[in-house]
């Protein structure tokens, strides 16, 4: 199947269900996305799916065909970092860091769909990403300096 990596094509050839988890991680080395929970209860497999926040390990492979994906690994790049890893990096706020891509990529969603959250809005939306360390006061803090400096852009 063919799927749109980071804008990058790639065919793989895997079972029609294996989850694309495992296809980012497994086939294309692609390992900044995290297994959690693998039943779409925790958020550290997060990636975009045209566009759109989904939990990579409860999408099938065939589902993902013809897809454009992006990962943590493409959202920005060293030299231009995306609104939101430049946020987390000024907040510093990852502690341990396992489900912090997952963070990442799903407050980046949140900010497309909803350029001007509310704390409540960041709450809901980030509080379904599970952070072991309890990092949300930093996340909120973080989306919303990403919010305004993608106001400002
Ligand atoms: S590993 Fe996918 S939601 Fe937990
Ligand atoms: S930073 Fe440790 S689980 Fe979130």
């Amino acid at each position: 199947m063919q799927l749109l990596v980071n804008g990058e094509e790639r065919t793989v050839d895997v079972e029609d269900d294996m989850p694309l988890l495992w296809v980012l991680r497994d086939e294309l080395g692609l390992k900044g996305t995290k297994y959690g929970c693998g039943i779409a209860q925790c958020g550290a497999c997060t990636v975009h799916m045209d566009g759109v926040a989904v939990r990579s390990c409860q999408v099938a492979a065939a589902t993902a065909d013809g897809a454009e994906v992006v990962t943590i690994e493409g959202l920005g790049s060293p030299d231009a970092l995306h609104a939101v890893q430049d946020a987390w990096i000024a907040h510093q706020v990852a502690q341990c860091g396992y489900c912090q891509s997952g963070q990442i990529m799903q407050a980046a969603s949140l900010l497309e769909t909803n350029p001007e959250p509310t704390d409540d809005d960041i709450d809901i939306v980030m509080g379904g990403n599970l952070c072991r360390c309890g990092t949300y006061p930093r996340i909120r803090a973080a989306v919303k300096t990403a919010a305004a400096k993608l106001q400002e852009a």
